[in-house]
């Protein structure tokens, strides 16, 4: 699914674009993925499994963009991505009501109401395609993550222990949550 560009003003004046990426975005995505897993310990992705080639990462971006149960949504500040978020609708007829989403931005971004922005975007797209609830995961510990999806009306439904292991050889639980839309 294609997002068309919507520019939006954040809490400190300025303004970021939210689109799509296209194809020739590949580099821009590359540095933000690489930058967002060293920034925090709580995506799945290590910085050394950051290893996309520019023929993948094309692949990946055309695959978003063709698909018609998936959306990725890319934060434009001027040429770089600062965030991101992306939508997938579950494939089978009895499971089609079901949208999962998930969400990252550069630290540089923090607090300034684009979480917010993103995921009453993605609200409004999965509710025009006839999902009827979301859903998401995030590792517990993750306070800033916890606060954003409480804000916009997820609850907590359920927890996978020990879901996420940490280098260091700590674990976090997997807390899912989930909100009609
Ligand atoms: C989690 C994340 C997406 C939040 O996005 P954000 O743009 O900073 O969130 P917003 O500015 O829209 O804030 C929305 C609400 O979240 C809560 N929140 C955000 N940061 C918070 C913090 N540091 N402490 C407490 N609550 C916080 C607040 O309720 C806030 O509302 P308010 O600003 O009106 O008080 C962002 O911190 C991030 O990308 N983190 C790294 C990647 C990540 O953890 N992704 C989630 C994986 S599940």
């Amino acid at each position: 699914m294609i997002y068309e560009a919507k520019k939006i003003l954040l809490k400190n004046g300025k303004t970021v674009v939210l689109r799509s990426p296209s194809e020739d975005d590949w580099q821009a995505m590359i540095d933000y993925i690489t930058c967002l897993a060293s920034e925090t310990p709580y995506i799945l992705r290590e910085p050394d499994e950051c290893d996309d080639t520019e023929q993948s990462e094309r692949a990946f971006i055309r695959r978003y963009n063709e698909s018609r149960l998936e959306c990725m949504i890319a934060v434009f500040d001027g040429d770089k991505v600062v965030g991101n978020c992306n939508l997938s609708i579950k494939n089978r007829n009895k499971v089609r009501h079901r949208a999962v989403l998930a969400i990252g931005l550069r630290k540089s971004h923090y607090r300034l109401g684009i979480g917010t922005t993103l995921i009453t975007e993605l609200s409004i797209i999965a509710r025009s395609v006839g999902c009827t609830q979301f859903e998401l995961e995030y590792v517990d510990g993750n306070y800033r993550a916890k606060g954003l999806y409480e804000k916009c009306g997820f609850v907590e439904v359920g927890r996978m222990p020990r879901g996420v292991r940490f280098e260091d050889g700590t674990y976090a639980d997997e807390v899912l949550m989930v909100k009609p839309l």
